[in-house]
């Protein structure tokens, strides 16, 4: 008898802690076991996250698209791709370099350029197409300092000529397991500068990514003087005053006029605009 009470008691006492846990309607909140962990309160972009700002239902007071208007950007930072400063009567080269203006942030410093391109080969071939032209002219003084980066970077697999015949794999002993691409070849000679920046930003299987050692200038003076490489490698020139191996990248005192690859638009086009798609 006493034992049937208690499992009676018992089972009453579950039932009501049970009941305890009751759905939300209108006028009720509910109750809920351990309610912060149906409600994490996790930082997402563009979105209040406040525990108080969730709710049930759609009679709330606010609903998910008003609580989604984009953040705005914290004090004194500067988004991705914009300047720090603005000088009327500058080039706009040097604005973004921060040229004359030493207390700036230059917009494209490491990696701050947008690149809207994933890891795969669709990107890779949407990456060569889009990216056309190189957004800096040729000059002298960028392949003179792009010299040592690709030397040092790339040099060392590419070989100093682009051969694809660098040390690392042209040494007698050498034990890196894969052939460096010839940028020398036709198929590089032809292939669009977005081909390269990609290769820069991805790597390649066992060839990896460089978006962490080349600034966005860098990268694009990089590319620059691959192609001198290839000019070298056909008697060609390419230097700031004349492109004779293509017509696609313009040289600052001079004229592309290179038949080796050739592109409609670019002819068109002298600089092509810096790649923010
Ligand atoms: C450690 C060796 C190594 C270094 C350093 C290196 N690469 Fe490569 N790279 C490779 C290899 C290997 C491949 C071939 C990858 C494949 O096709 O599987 C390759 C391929 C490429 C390609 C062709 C990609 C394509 O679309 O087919 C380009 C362009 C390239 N590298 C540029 C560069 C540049 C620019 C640098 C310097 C910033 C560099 N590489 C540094 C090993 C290297």
């Amino acid at each position: 008898m006493k034992n049937a009470i208690g499992v009676i008691l018992g089972i009453a006492l579950f039932a009501w802690l049970f009941s305890l846990c009751s759905p939300a309607g209108v006028n009720k909140t509910g109750h809920e076991y351990m309610p912060d962990m149906y409600h994490p309160v996790s930082y997402e972009t563009n979105l209040y996250s406040a525990y108080y700002w969730n709710h049930w239902e759609n009679k709330s007071t606010l609903n998910k698209a008003q609580l989604s208007q984009p953040r705005a950007k914290v004090p004194g930072t500067i988004p991705r791709g914009y300047t720090g400063v603005y000088y009327g009567d500058a080039n706009a080269l040097d604005i973004v370099r921060g040229k004359n203006a030493p207390n700036a942030i230059p917009a494209q410093v490491n990696g701050q350029a947008p690149f809207y391109y994933a890891n795969n080969e669709n990107d890779r071939v949407r990456c060569e197409n889009d990216l056309v032209g190189n957004p800096f002219p040729i000059t002298n003084a960028g392949l003179e300092k792009a010299k040592p980066l690709y030397e040092v970077n790339c040099g060392i697999c590419h070989g100093e000529k682009g051969d694809g015949q660098g040390w690392l794999v042209s040494k007698p002993d050498a034990k890196y397991p894969a052939a460096p691409k010839n940028l020398i070849s036709d198929e590089m000679i032809s292939a669009g500068n977005g081909r390269y920046y990609f290769a820069i930003m991805y790597g390649k299987n066992v060839m990896g990514g460089y978006s962490d050692k080349l600034s966005y200038e860098e990268r694009w003076q990089v590319i620059h003087y691959i192609r001198s490489l290839q000019a070298k490698s056909k008697n060609l020139e390419y230097n700031e005053k004349a492109n004779t191996l293509s017509n696609v990248e313009t040289p600052a005192k001079g004229v592309a006029a290179g038949p080796v690859r050739v592109h409609a638009a670019a002819a068109t086009a002298p600089v092509a605009p810096p790649p923010t798609k």
